[in-house]
């Protein structure tokens, strides 16, 4: 969704509006449909522009803007359409403070209505506008520059990130409640993004913001001071990110990129975790975290479907396990003691939905872990524990790598927290990435995604451990290729779905050769005699080859993990159709990598 950037240097061959595009560039993942900077000196140069980055590159002077503070933004349309007027910053009246913002403020109808009634003409259709107009009538009362930054966002209600900079002013402000804002530190410069990879190419010292806390960006140094305007002291974290981790190394799309990448994110995933002695798992900073009496995983999206097959790895060790949609959790609808561990499946940590769930559980007296691959984010911060799924910045909004290593950290944490000892499962989990590779090597999905591209509609179907993955491989084909498909466990077909197969709808059948293949190859038959054409992605190719119209092979594993090699042919075959097709593969349509609203 909306992205955040904001610099404050002095540094001679570091000019504010290049360091700002750089930062708006690397935030374009998140989704957005217009984009925008101020830059301040003696005045507030302000430009912003609907549609994407190049749009507002066209409106800027050919001489880069003059400065030493600047902030810029992607806006995700929320509040009003995408248009130049509602595209961040937005300024007060005199044009003496411009403000962007990530999140919704709850209350600006009734903020705005009022600072109407004062005389102040609003520009735009957006909540955030409501900011630099208290902003102006602080000023006008004679308060300072950060007293007035702090009156305004004691008004708002909702979840925000802001930054805000004035004219003649060498400051940056920003606060935060409910969204992400990181503060950036170089040796002559500070950032302030919604997202680390905005800055990443400049430093990788980062401090993580607290909700009401204010940070005071100056080229002198970063203040942050809490509520009562006391001094915090902050800690200065490394970020374990590379620059380049960032970066398309060469692919035509992150997302094929991410998806290449993943025997190096589960590598990095395992590293430390198990122990080929003596076959159990250990997990960093969870060693005091007793087997559950159960568990209820919270979670969105990808993540959602990688909580599914959490909740089935726990059940198979016996622990009562359920996954639920973050947005339809409800901690007084489920049962919830202390004996409870509830798990935010959140590849951002900031999730908004996932986030509410987790805060409810907090509240009903469950203890609270998140799965994450964000060190810093909202969710660790505010869960009783973490556990890192470690894959690396991942740009692609469709979630690829981090789905395969959300789903290896919670087959780990199945071993870990119910104390299971099995050499053979440890073995199976280490050589995964040499598995994987050889997926990638081998694989003909090119062939299949362009042999099935026209066709008008998709089904992925699978049993058990496999079903998760039927669901997933249909949403990353709706993601990135626009077309319809949908996957469900295979004992479902008859009692729906079957309504909609014909000749024209490809059907995916993930098959395992050790779990339910013979049920499955009846489904398979079910869908080939009403003659959808059928590709079996399975380690038992010999054995299925007769009933079905391709092959997708992947190599044998222990029976946890063959869904997690299949989801990486149906990945392929998503990305290829998707390329086939020309769609915009890393930025889908409508689609946003942080979903930080509910
Ligand atoms: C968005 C993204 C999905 C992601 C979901 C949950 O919809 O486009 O790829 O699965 O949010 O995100 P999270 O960060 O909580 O895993």
């Amino acid at each position: 969704m909306c992205g955040l950037i904001g610099y404050v240097g002095r540094r001679a061959d570091r000019n504010v509006q290049e360091v700002l595009l750089d930062g708006l560039s690397s935030l374009e993942y998140r989704g957005y449909d217009s984009a925008g900077m101020a830059v301040s000196n003696s005045s507030l140069a302000v430009y912003k522009r609907e549609g994407d980055l190049s749009a507002l590159e066209g409106a800027l002077p050919d001489e880069p803007l003059d400065g030493v503070a600047g902030i810029g933004h992607t806006r995700w349309s929320t509040h009003g359409s995408p248009s130049d007027a509602n595209a961040h910053p937005h300024t007060d009246c005199t044009g003496r403070v411009a403000v962007a913002h990530n999140g919704i403020i709850d209350n600006y109808r009734a903020l705005r209505e009022s600072l109407e009634t004062d005389g102040h003409e609003f520009d735009s259709e957006t909540d955030t506008e409501v900011i630099p107009h208290l902003i102006e009538s602080a000023l006008e009362r004679g308060d300072d520059a950060e007293t007035a930054f702090r009156w305004a966002i004691d008004r708002l209600e909702g979840s925000y990130a802001v930054a805000a900079t004035y004219a003649g002013h060498e400051t940056v402000y920003a606060a935060r409640n409910r969204s992400p804002l990181v503060v950036g530190i170089d040796d002559d410069g500070y950032f302030l993004a919604s997202d680390v990879p905005a800055f990443l190419e400049y430093t990788d010292a980062v401090t993580y913001l607290d909700d009401g806390h204010v940070a005071s960006i100056r080229p002198s140094g970063v203040e942050i001071t809490d509520e009562r305007g006391a001094c915090v002291d902050v800690s200065v974290e490394t970020v374990e990110w590379e620059p380049e981790d960032a970066g398309k190394s060469g692919y035509e799309h992150y997302t094929l990129k991410e998806i290449h990448e993943q025997p190096r994110a589960i590598r990095n995933c395992l590293r430390g975790r198990p122990q080929e002695l003596t076959g159990d798992v250990s997990i960093d900073a969870l060693e005091d975290v007793e087997r559950p009496d159960r568990i209820q995983f919270v979670a969105c999206g990808t993540s959602y479907h990688a909580s599914l097959y959490g909740a089935r790895l726990f059940r198979e060790r016996s622990v009562p396990a359920t996954a639920f949609l973050a947005s339809e959790y409800d901690a007084d609808a489920v049962p919830v003691d202390d004996g409870t561990l509830v798990v935010g499946v959140t590849q951002s940590g900031e999730t908004a939905d996932t986030l509410r769930a987790l805060r409810d559980a907090n509240r009903a007296g469950a203890t609270t872990l998140a799965v994450t691959n964000v060190v810093g984010s909202s969710a660790p911060r505010e869960t009783d524990h973490a556990m890192y799924i470690r894959a690396g910045p991942e740009i692609g909004v469709a979630a690829t790598k981090t789905f395969v290593t959300q789903q290896v950290a919670l087959a780990m944490l199945s071993s870990g927290l119910t104390g299971e000892r099995s050499r053979e499962v440890v073995a199976a989990l280490r050589d995964l990435p040499d598995r994987i590779q050889s997926v990638l090597d081998e694989s003909r999905a090119r062939t299949i995604a362009s042999e099935y591209a026209a066709a008008d509609a998709y089904f992925v179907i699978g049993r058990g451990y496999s079903a998760p993955v039927a669901l997933e491989g249909a949403l990353k084909m709706k993601e990135i290729t626009y077309k319809h498909a949908e996957g469900f466990p295979a004992g479902e077909l008859k009692h729906g779905p079957l309504a909609l197969v014909t000749e024209r709808t490809p059907v995916f059948a993930v098959i395992s050769r050790d779990s339910n293949a013979e049920t499955m190859l009846g489904n398979v038959n079910e869908v080939a005699s009403r003659g959808a054409p059928v590709i079996a992605v399975t380690d038992a190719s010999e054995a299925v080859a007769a009933d079905v119209d391709h092959v997708l092979r992947i190599p044998e594993t222990h029976r946890r993990f063959t869904p997690i090699l299949a989801n990486v042919q149906l990945q392929l075959v998503s990305y290829w159709m998707a390329n086939q097709l020309d769609r915009s593969i890393d930025k889908p349509r409508n689609l946003a990598k942080s979903v930080t609203v509910e």
